[in-house]
């Protein structure tokens, strides 16, 4: 099945929190890893989130033009089965394609301008599968995707072996709280043999942080 190159990327605490104990943004990237996230936006065809992200965070999405040398902006994709993706939200924000993928037996209730497309896809009692997700974006010419979270989206990929590079930035800092989100929700794993085993590829010191990246095991 042909599918897009996928990246994840996502900034936790120290402790492993991606927000704070309330589920609101905190900026945990520093300035130096800030300006590589828009280096990778700008590489890659399209950025992907899950609808509580854009609800928690109205992220635009977009790539600054002061950290790039050549601008490309990727389409913006929602995964956002029960259309609730606002008409204000930024990530419709005319700045950039965007596309929202519904389930199909959802009703559209919402009017976005003609930079956002509404993608009807199929689900399994409300749940995409992302595999065949890869292959509809691979026909609509996306190559390479990067997934931005939040925690659920990044379990629903890794837990589907849905990715070939993942970046982890370890801001120096603690959030702390038991139902802060982490960077994989989802139901978690009972048993050793489930885990998903990663292999280490390299840390890099990035401003106060460490940038890890890893690769799934062979
Ligand atoms: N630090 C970071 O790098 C970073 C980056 C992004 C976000 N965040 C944080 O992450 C938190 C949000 O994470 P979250 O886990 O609550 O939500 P999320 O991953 O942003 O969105 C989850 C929602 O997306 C939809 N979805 C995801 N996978 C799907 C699939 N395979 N099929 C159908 N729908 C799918 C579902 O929507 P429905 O519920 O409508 O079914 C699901 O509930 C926020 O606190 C935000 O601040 C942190």
């Amino acid at each position: 099945m042909n599918r897009p190159k996928i990246i994840i990327n996502c900034a936790m605490s120290l402790d492993g929190k991606i927000a704070s104990a309330t589920g609101k943004q905190v900026r945990i990237s520093s300035e130096e890893d800030m300006a590589r996230v828009y280096q990778l936006r700008n590489k890659v065809d399209a950025v992907l989130v899950g609808i509580n992200t854009v609800i928690n965070d109205d992220p635009k999405l977009t790539v600054k033009e002061r950290y790039v040398s050549c601008l490309n902006q990727p389409i913006r994709i929602v995964l956002d089965p029960q259309n609730k993706t606002p008409e204000t939200a930024l990530i419709v924000s005319d700045k950039a394609k965007t596309i929202i993928v519904v389930d199909e037996n959802t009703t559209i209730s919402k009017t976005y301008r003609e930079n956002v497309t509404v993608l009807p896809f199929p689900t399994n009692n409300g749940v995409f599968n992302l595999r065949e997700l890869g292959e509809k974006l691979c026909d609509l010419g996306i190559t390479s995707l990067l997934v931005e979270g939040g925690g659920t989206v990044i379990w629903n990929f890794i837990t589907n072996h849905l990715v070939d590079d993942l970046y982890v930035y370890v801001g120096s800092l603690i959030i702390g709280g038991k139902q802060t989100p982490t960077m994989a929700m989802g139901n978690g794993f009972k048993h050793s043999q489930d885990f998903i085993k990663l292999q280490h590829i390299d840390t890099k010191s990035v401003g106060d942080g460490l940038l890890l990246h890893y690769q799934l095991k062979k």
